[in-house]
């Protein structure tokens, strides 16, 4: 699915590196050219999605598309030599990895490092490759202090070293061409911009933020399997993994991949689904949660339609994307009955697990006309630091700005789900 079509269009007169899409994820165009910013061209009219309907295949659509090796053709919007091969990289390096790594970093030190300077699609190898763990939201950092894991003292408690979860398990994100694409041509990647566009929505003289079909964005957590550089590491057989230099450099360390978010843009409000590895000690909590009709809907073997679209989009037998397993997907912070849906990872949700819901969290992505963000968790009560996640029906009055008699205006600005816009800094310059 994900192979079928091959840069089959030709798009000579737009001087875009996108090539046609294939899969669910990618329909647009993107004129990269100075003159063109903003015009997200199309390049074929999107076949109807099951994301509504079917949202567990699509997911699994998904993961098969962006974990394909990053070489050649494989990624839809990189353009790779096709050996995978790049100079200076030893072939291990390069050839293991997959479409998202090379996806732009969407932490601090990505797409909104610097302010002043329009980002850009990450071209060289040493930007594409680096593991840059994103600065976790302070929030979800404090919250992640909880008595589970620390000692009165603050050291890690037996349970917290055996798992690791404060030492060894690191997070990144990551966005593709289009997601980063609509930040650069909006101009959403410093504070300035965010401010200008509330300004300008609440004037009716701009749409509100919504992200184009085909937009999306990864988190990744990585658990440290091994030191030393993997040749006796047994543990890493089970996982898709990668070497990391050590924090002080001096070594190399195996890190596996534990747990994959995927939000993307084929529905209004995104399509959400996270994965986790079948051996993840704590995968128990989210038990709950657990639904995929599509990959594993009789316990833990693969059904025939997950053996097919692995088949046919090059996961052989014995491949470690075997031991994955869709903890669910969400596409309504509601059922139709009203009812809250809930879905959440045990490692990315570790602090907020029994309360999680991916998409009502993420509404609260907004900006005021100070560039403050709106805070993203819950208190589970008054006086207790622990967070909660919001979930359920989003308020209106979370984002409206009350005190406005005449007419709709936001005071918080929904930013479209995407957290990683809660990265941006002002300009130099004046502001600061
Ligand atoms: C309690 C709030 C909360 C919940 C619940 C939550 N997230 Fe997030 N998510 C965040 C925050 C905050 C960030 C950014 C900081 C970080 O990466 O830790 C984030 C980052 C992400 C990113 C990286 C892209 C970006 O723009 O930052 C993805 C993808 C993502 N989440 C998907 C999901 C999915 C899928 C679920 C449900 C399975 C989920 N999230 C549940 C708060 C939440």
């Amino acid at each position: 699915m994900a192979r079928a079509i091959r840069g089959g269009i030709g798009l000579a007169g737009i001087g875009c590196l996108f090539l046609a899409a294939a899969g669910p994820a990618l329909y647009y165009a993107v004129d990269t050219s100075r003159r063109g910013c903003c015009k997200l061209k199309k390049l074929t009219d999107a076949p109807p999605s099951e994301a509504a309907t079917n949202p567990d295949k699509v997911a699994w659509e998904i993961f098969t598309q962006i974990n394909q090796r990053a070489e050649g053709a494989n990624c839809l919007d990189l353009d790779l030599p096709s050996d995978g091969r790049t100079a200076g990289l030893p072939v291990n390096q390069t050839s293991r990895e997959v479409c998202w790594q090379r996806w732009a970093d969407a932490g601090a030190q990505g797409v909104y490092a610097d302010p002043d300077r329009e980002p850009e699609w990450p071209t060289s190898q040493r930007e594409m490759t680096e593991l840059r763990p994103s600065k976790e939201n302070l929030e979800l950092a404090r919250a992640r202090v909880s008595p589970i894991s620390l000692d009165s003292a603050g050291v890690p408690s037996p349970s917290g070293e055996i798992f690791g979860l404060e030492a060894d398990v690191e997070v990144e994100s990551r966005m593709n061409r289009a997601t980063l694409d609509y930040i650069r041509c909006q101009g959403l990647w410093n504070k300035d911009g965010q401010v200008a566009a509330l300004g300008e929505i609440n004037a009716r003289r701009r749409e509100e933020i919504q992200f184009p079909y085909g937009a999306t964005e990864v988190k990744a957590g990585w658990r440290k399997l091994c030191d030393g550089d993997g040749r006796n590491c047994q543990a890493k057989e089970a996982y898709y993994w990668r070497l990391q230099r050590s924090q002080d450099s001096s070594r190399q360390e195996v890190w596996g991949l534990v747990a994959l978010h995927v939000m993307s843009k084929v529905l209004p409000n995104w399509l959400w689904a996270t994965w986790e590895h079948k051996d993840n000690p704590e995968i128990y909590k989210v038990r709950r949660y657990r639904h995929d009709v599509f990959g594993y809907a009789n316990g833990d073997g693969p059904s025939m339609s997950l053996r097919e679209l692995f088949g046919k989009t090059g996961f052989g037998v014995g491949s470690a994307w075997w031991n994955y397993r869709l903890i669910g997907t969400q596409v309504n912070t509601v059922r139709s009955t009203g009812e809250a849906t809930y879905l959440g990872n045990s490692i990315l949700e570790q602090p907020v697990i029994d309360s999680s819901s991916c998409m009502t969290c993420h509404t609260r992505v907004a900006v005021n006309g100070k560039g403050v963000y709106l805070p993203i968790n819950r208190r589970s009560s008054p006086g207790n630091s622990a967070g909660e996640s919001y979930n359920g029906s989003p308020d209106p009055l979370w984002f409206l700005d009350q005190s406005s008699t005449t007419s709709f205006r936001f005071a918080w600005l929904p930013l479209d789900y995407v957290t990683s816009l809660r990265n941006a800094k002002w300009k130099s310059g004046a502001r600061n």
